[in-house]
């Protein structure tokens, strides 16, 4: 199905509807509009603050140099500093940088953390690059951006093909450049040296906490719950093994070479160690498999997108057969695929909702290295529901008093802290 919907250019196209910036500006257009914010504040909300571009020389392993772009993107610093993550891929792009950065201000707004967005990345292919390049590659590039980064400024995080490893790496040259430890700088360490606890299974346990709310609104309970998760890495491997040890039904498992499918409810841990032994969840002897296509329209009343971004489209967002929508990934629905959603009724929590348990365990790992001292792993789990059953509850009475579906809702609850923030402080100068 193809639908007419408009970007803010007054037309679109199928190639745009996979553009996560015109994707971004498009629900943000209709939240301003909605919100009345007049044009100067929409000028503000729109623009990035600050954009980084950086061209780092790398000696690689066999004594070339090598030239890498890198980019940091700050959207927003109205309500504190700068926070989101740096992806490492050879399709990073400044447009792409600026919308996730966007999309931080706005989730860290909806889970009212004191946090603004930014976002970086370095256009580089990991996989054909050694450790040691890696290591490389981070190093030069957080010297290159230090000034520009700090936990009081703008505290980067992992995000696609880095990990807590290079987290580690910016977190040392940033401390050495600063002549003293500043753990601060980064979240999504290792432990060991000021990561938190609980980080793991952040994104995941978020993604648990909203849809019992959703439950809890909708009258259903977790026993009689199906649900369907498609990518079974962190974010979806760590709701599969929450949910699923909460009681609810996981039916049905989606990775990219496949799914497996058991109606009467998966035995997530078992599937986890038939994946580490085998490389793959497929010819798991506790489900059958399935075409993974098929899969993604099966009869549910939970499904969690929890891989990559544009596989709700409008193309195929009518064949979907799920009651409720829990966008663990970022972006999973395209804009277009939104009025679709509406249409059918899907329950829908958006991604800067569903999948905000990630930075707000970030943020607590940033206040944890700030003051010197760490939570245990159930003082952080117990905030992490109390951030997020706050920010469920929030969203929805936006929705019901504005009368907008929940994506709406969540974008007008953002856009209008942030405004708040700015208006509160005034424009400089
Ligand atoms: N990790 C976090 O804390 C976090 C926080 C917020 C949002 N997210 C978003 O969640 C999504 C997943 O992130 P992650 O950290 O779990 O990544 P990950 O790499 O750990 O896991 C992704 C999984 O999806 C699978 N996959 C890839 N393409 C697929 C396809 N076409 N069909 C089915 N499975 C596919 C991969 O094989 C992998 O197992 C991304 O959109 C990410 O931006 C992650």
């Amino acid at each position: 199905m193809i639908l007419e919907a408009t970007t803010p250019s007054g037309h679109t196209s199928e190639l745009d509807e996979f553009n996560p910036r015109l994707s971004a500006e498009a629900r943000f257009d209709s939240a301003a509009t909605k919100l009345r914010l007049d044009d100067g504040m929409q000028k503000v909300l729109r623009t990035p603050s600050r954009e980084i571009i950086v061209h780092i020389p790398v000696m690689l392993d066999d004594g070339r140099i090598e030239v890498f772009t890198g980019y940091r993107v700050q959207h927003s610093i109205a309500r504190g500093p700068a926070k989101g993550g740096i992806r490492y891929a050879p399709d990073v792009s400044l447009d792409e940088v600026r919308a996730l950065a966007a999309w931080m201000t706005w989730k860290c707004a909806v889970v009212n953390i004191p946090f603004g967005g930014g976002k970086g990345g370095v256009i580089c292919d990991p996989p054909l690059l050694s450790d040691a390049e890696l290591e490389r590659i981070t190093r030069r590039y957080t010297a290159e951006i230090f000034d520009f980064i700090g936990p009081e400024v703008d505290v980067p995080a992992p995000d696609m093909n880095t990990n807590e490893q290079t987290m580690a790496w910016i977190m040392d040259t940033y401390s050495m450049h600063a002549r003293q430890a500043q753990a601060a700088v980064v979240t999504g360490k290792p432990i060991t040296i000021g990561g938190s606890r609980g980080r793991t299974e952040a994104t995941g346990r978020g993604c648990m906490i909203v849809t019992d709310q959703a439950l809890r609104r909708l009258g259903f309970d977790r026993a009689s719950t199906r649900v369907v998760i498609q990518g079974f890495g962190n974010v979806g491997g760590m709701a599969a093994k929450l949910m699923s040890r909460a009681g609810y039904k996981i039916i049905c498992i989606i990775e990219y070479d496949g799914a497996v499918y058991n109606p009467k409810g998966l035995d997530i841990p078992a599937l986890m160690k038939h994946r580490a032994e085998t490389g793959s969840i497929l010819g798991f002897a506790g489900g059958e498999d399935m075409d993974k296509n098929e899969a993604f329209f099966l009869e549910t009343d939970v499904l969690i997108p929890a891989a990559k971004e544009n596989v709700i489209t409008s193309q195929n967002a009518d064949r979907l057969r799920t009651k409720i929508l829990c966008e663990g990934a970022n972006g999973p629905s395209t804009q277009l695929a939104d009025p679709v959603l509406a249409y059918k009724g899907i329950f829908v929590i958006p991604d800067i909702l569903a999948n905000a348990g990630g930075v707000t365990v970030s943020y607590f790992e940033w206040v944890q290295d700030r003051q010197g001292y760490f939570w245990s792993e159930q003082t952080v789990n117990d905030r992490l529901e109390e951030v997020m059953v706050d920010s469920f509850q929030a969203v929805m009475a936006y929705a019901d008093k504005h009368m907008v579906n929940n994506r709406l809702a969540a974008y007008m609850l953002s856009l209008d802290r942030v405004a708040q923030a700015i208006r509160l402080r005034g424009i400089y100068a």
